[in-house]
């Protein structure tokens, strides 16, 4: 990288640069609250813990769309849309079968979701297209994942939860009532966390007045970064390492030697919460109960040994990706697939706020310390 002279730069114009836009507070939502010194997450009211407890992922779609609790009527409508609206168009279908089957389960759910608006009326509703989109992107991963594995793809089902659906579309076996309680509550703990990086790429693309299917699509590019939702398909690689050690595998040691080479742990840290965080709760004691129960107890014992080991030695605590990885290994699901799990939880989170983005617009447009130089003499080519 070249070496600037900064001595034109007039800092009064730009007083502060902030790096990562940490703590800036650019909108107001209705959707969620993080205190990330207690530890505390509200979706719309409601305490996540009341919510894990109570909810499914169906109530809390409409929750965040509607600020709101379904009624009973309510409820068995927005199932109904849901469930009407999972079959794929026939290209999008035909593009998942007939795609690189090496390629990045997260790269084909993006590909796939942003064709979606080529089938749907230019007169659609945002709602509509939300419940398009939430419909489907289970479908979508579940192709996928049978496709590449030269599987004959799972039609959807016309009845049961989002949660039911996707496993049954995935295993083509009906899951039974814990496993789908499994995953439908990982769907209500993973859909909506504030002005996380995905949810601003939305807001973003929505206020320049793009459509809703442009925003999602953006979003999910923004979610599959290791350092947001792509982690927990890490934490499961990074277990998977020390799986490969056998008798060796020493948890302390691996973190301790990846810390010393100033290496990121995945599934640890967070911008906001600098406590524990408290959807990690509710994972990590799933990941408890699943992993005793299919044999893999080892890698919970790994992953508390991993935890421990963080706090003595950074006092960093684990994130939403971290015991997220272990419930799914345990459920049979393959790790490049738990970014996409993400996902398809947080379209609801995503396309709440682009209702809210819509509904009190402003064009997103922060600015740039410009570093370079300014003015330079004109170089022929032949003479540079
Ligand atoms: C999600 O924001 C959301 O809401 C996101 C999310 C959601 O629901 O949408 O909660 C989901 O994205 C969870 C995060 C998943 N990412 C990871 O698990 C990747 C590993 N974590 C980190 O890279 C990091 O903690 C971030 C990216 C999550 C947060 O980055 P920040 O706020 O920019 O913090 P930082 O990188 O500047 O770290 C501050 C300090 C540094 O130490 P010092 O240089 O000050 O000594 O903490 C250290 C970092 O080195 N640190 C870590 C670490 N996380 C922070 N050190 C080792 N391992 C880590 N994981």
């Amino acid at each position: 990288m070249a070496e600037h002279n900064l001595s034109h730069i007039d800092l009064n114009e730009y007083p502060h640069i902030n790096k990562g836009l940490d703590g800036i507070v650019a909108f107001s939502t209705t959707k969620s609250n993080i205190n990330g010194q207690t530890g505390e997450l509200i979706y719309s009211g409601y305490h996540i813990d009341t919510l894990a407890e109570n909810a499914t992922f169906e109530e809390v779609c409409f929750l965040l769309w509607y600020d709101r609790l379904p009624n009973q009527t309510e409820l068995d409508e927005l199932h109904k849309k849901l469930q009407a609206n999972r079959e794929l168009p026939e290209p999008v279908l035909t593009y998942i079968k007939t795609t690189n089957p090496k390629a990045e389960p997260m790269a084909v759910v993006r590909s796939a979701v942003s064709m979606l608006a080529d089938f749907v009326d230019d007169d659609a509703s945002d709602e509509y297209n939300a419940i398009i989109m939430t419909a489907q992107i289970p479908t979508i991963i579940a192709a996928f994942d049978r496709a590449r594995n030269g599987k004959e793809v799972v039609a959807p089902l016309k009845d049961g939860s989002t949660a039911f659906n996707f496993l049954y579309m995935l295993n083509d076996e009906k899951p039974g009532q814990a496993a789908e309680r499994v995953m439908d509550l990982c769907l209500v703990l993973h859909a909506e966390h504030g002005m996380n990086a995905s949810t601003f790429t939305c807001r973003s693309i929505c206020a320049t007045e793009s459509d809703i299917f442009s925003a999602v699509s953006g979003a999910i590019g923004a979610l599959k970064g290791p350092l947001h939702g792509g982690a927990n398909t890490a934490v499961m690689n990074t277990l998977l390492i020390l799986k490969e050690q056998g008798e060796n595998a020493d948890p302390v040691a691996f973190t301790k030697a990846k810390l010393d080479r100033k290496e990121k742990i995945m599934g640890f840290g967070h911008r906001v919460y600098k406590t524990f965080d408290p959807r990690a709760y509710h994972l990590r004691k799933m990941s408890k109960e699943l992993s005793e129960e299919t044999g893999h107890v080892y890698l919970y014992e790994w992953s508390e040994a991993m935890v421990k080991t963080m706090k003595e030695e950074k006092n960093i605590d684990p994130n939403v990706d971290f015991f997220s990885a272990t419930v799914y290994y345990s459920i049979g699901i393959q790790p490049d697939l738990y970014t996409c799990i993400f996902a398809m939880s947080r379209i609801s989170g995503w396309t709440a706020h682009f209702f809210e983005q819509k509904a009190n617009n402003r064009l997103i447009r922060p600015r740039a310390l410009y570093i370079g130089e300014k003015n330079l003499p004109w170089t022929p080519v032949e003479d540079r």
